[in-house]
């Protein structure tokens, strides 16, 4: 049941071996997507995953051909099925909402001992096209998952808690 293990172990990968990601860690992977939280629990998302190697290797075109795209077996585009609405605080919930599912899709895979990558360079429009989005709706996120061909190296380069954190006022 301990999470911070996980959160210590996960990195973005670069490298990927080529094995597949098993279809039961996959289903748990888009299980972790699925009970995340979102804003009035409207769950405004639609999880594609693209494991066809033909796919993937348009999709990695897409993403100005960043090799590790193309080369893991999945990648999850994590799309918008709502775009306009807004929580009480005035900000658009989409962006935030489908953060939580890539992020808890992204712990369960590296749970899984499968490594991802967060990936947002990419042309939406090719993207989109590609995998028949519909026009009105976003392409937030490639979650690029497979089984890593690298280790996270050394520190991983976080402020400190006392830049980030105060207590009862800024
Ligand atoms: C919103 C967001 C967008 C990101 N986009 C990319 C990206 O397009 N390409 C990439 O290689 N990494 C991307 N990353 C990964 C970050 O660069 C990475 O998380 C950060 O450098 C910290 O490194 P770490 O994840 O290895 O701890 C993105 C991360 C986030 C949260």
């Amino acid at each position: 049941m301990d999470l911070i293990p996980v959160i210590q172990q996960r990195f973005s990968a670069h490298a990927f071996l080529p094995d597949p990601v098993s279809p039961e860690a996959m289903e748990r992977i888009l299980e972790a997507g699925r009970r995340a939280p979102s804003a009035k629990n409207r769950q405004p998302w639609r999880f594609v995953v693209i494991q066809q190697e033909t796919l993937r290797r348009k999709v990695q075109d897409a993403a100005y051909n960043e090799p590790w795209v193309g080369q893991a077996p999945a990648v999850i585009a994590v799309c918008s099925t709502n775009i306009d609405y807004r929580m009480p605080n005035g900000q658009l919930a989409y962006p935030i909402d489908l953060s939580f599912a890539a992020a808890y899709m992204e712990l369960q895979a590296f749970h899984e001992g499968l490594a991802c990558c967060i990936n947002t360079t990419f042309q939406e429009d090719e993207i989109r096209e590609l995998l028949t989005v519909p026009y009105s709706m976003r392409v937030v996120v490639l979650l690029v998952i497979g089984h890593p061909a690298e280790k996270r190296t050394g520190d991983p380069n976080r402020l400190p808690k006392g830049r980030i954190v105060s207590y009862e006022h800024w």
